[in-house]
């Protein structure tokens, strides 16, 4: 297969490709600084990876994907630019041990482009999507972890339905965890086509006929949350990252769920905000300083030309930050390689 970025494409186009790319090489260009160190913590077919290396000379990548034949189609991608990328296959989680493995105690940039690619979603024998049928598997790192079938099947009913609720801001959710216990009593729900088949048939008609999308979306969307902890992820993600942010070093997150928005803008918030002690108190007590400068105050979204051209854009919402103080920065820039650096 020719793996030039084209040919990728078809795969996976990458969301706000002209915004990320520009964002981040006028951040490399404001500091001036070789190597210009970036975490793409959700590397996937490598698309951001590729524009930030062709825009930004002398960068260098470290690549996460959970996904080990997302992995495989990167390194291939981007051969072009060999000895400039190192790939792990990790979950974005655990960067820190990632970046202390190449003695990166900081870095330049970081993008997080959360949620599955297309390539996932595409591929029957992955199990993410409903629209065809394959092995109820929905795990990003097929090494590890319970998968969909598992959850599916033996999660206590209060559980689906409150995964269903949550992640997938489904109406329904009673209903559908309901007929997925009543289902599964009968025989264990292994395809994407069975539990699609009972999600339908769980909606009320009316509902049914009112909705835009199929009404397995939500609940399929929901579960692949719940078997990656999708949330969980993020959460952990964001609590570690600003310690390993350079000074002047710009952080990109795009995500497409509200729930995750509502942490990453949550997040950026805090952050953002010196003092953080209740009002009306005369003197600080809490010590928090500002440790990222919003560079967006509300989300962005993709132009209207982008989301008709690739219907996953239209629920991105990208926000970005830039680090503030010099608190966590060493003279001498990042430690060398293999040196025990913790924050
Ligand atoms: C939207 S795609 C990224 C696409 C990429 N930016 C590109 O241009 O091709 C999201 C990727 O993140 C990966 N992913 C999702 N959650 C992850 C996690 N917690 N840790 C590591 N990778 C994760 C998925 O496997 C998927 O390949």
């Amino acid at each position: 297969m020719d793996m030039s970025g084209k040919n990728m494409a078809c795969l996976h186009l990458p969301v706000m490709l002209a915004e990320i790319v520009r964002f981040f090489a006028a951040g490399a260009e404001r500091r001036g600084q070789v190597p210009w160190r970036f975490l793409d913590a959700t590397l996937g077919l490598g698309g951001h990876t590729e524009g930030v290396l062709q825009a930004i000379a002398g960068a260098q990548v470290l690549g996460l994907d959970r996904d080990g034949e997302a992995l495989a189609l990167a390194r291939e991608r981007l051969k072009p630019f060999a000895g400039a990328v190192h790939f792990r296959q990790s979950a974005f989680a655990g960067f820190t041990g990632a970046l202390d493995e190449l003695g990166w105690a900081f870095v330049d940039g970081v993008l997080l482009d959360a949620g599955v690619s297309s390539l996932q979603l595409d591929k029957a024998a992955r199990g993410f999507s409903f629209l065809r049928d394959g092995p109820l598997d929905m795990r990003m790192d097929t090494r590890q972890g319970e998968n969909a079938t598992t959850l599916v099947n033996t999660a206590p009913v209060k559980k689906l339905q409150e995964i269903i609720r949550v992640y997938g801001e489904d109406p329904q959710a009673g209903r559908i965890a309901r007929a997925i216990t009543e289902a599964r009593a009968k025989s264990p729900l292994e395809s994407t086509a069975q539990l699609a088949a009972v999600v339908e048939k769980a909606y009320p008609p009316k509902w049914r006929a009112m909705s835009r999308n199929h009404p397995a979306t939500r609940t399929f969307m929901a579960l692949r949350m719940a078997v990656n902890d999708e949330p969980g992820q993020l959460g952990m993600f964001l609590e570690r990252i600003v310690p390993r942010l350079a000074h002047g070093g710009r952080l990109a997150v795009i995500s497409f769920h509200s729930l995750e928005d509502r942490m990453v803008k949550h997040f950026f918030k805090t952050a953002a905000t010196g003092c953080l002690c209740p009002p009306g108190l005369s003197l600080c007590t809490c010590g928090h300083k500002a440790s990222l400068r919003l560079l967006s105050k509300k989300a962005l979204e993709a132009s209207p030309e982008e989301k008709e051209r690739n219907p996953r854009a239209r629920s991105a919402k990208l926000r970005l930050a830039e680090r503030t103080e010099n608190a966590f920065s060493l003279p001498g820039g990042n430690l060398p390689a293999g040196s025990s650096f913790r924050p």
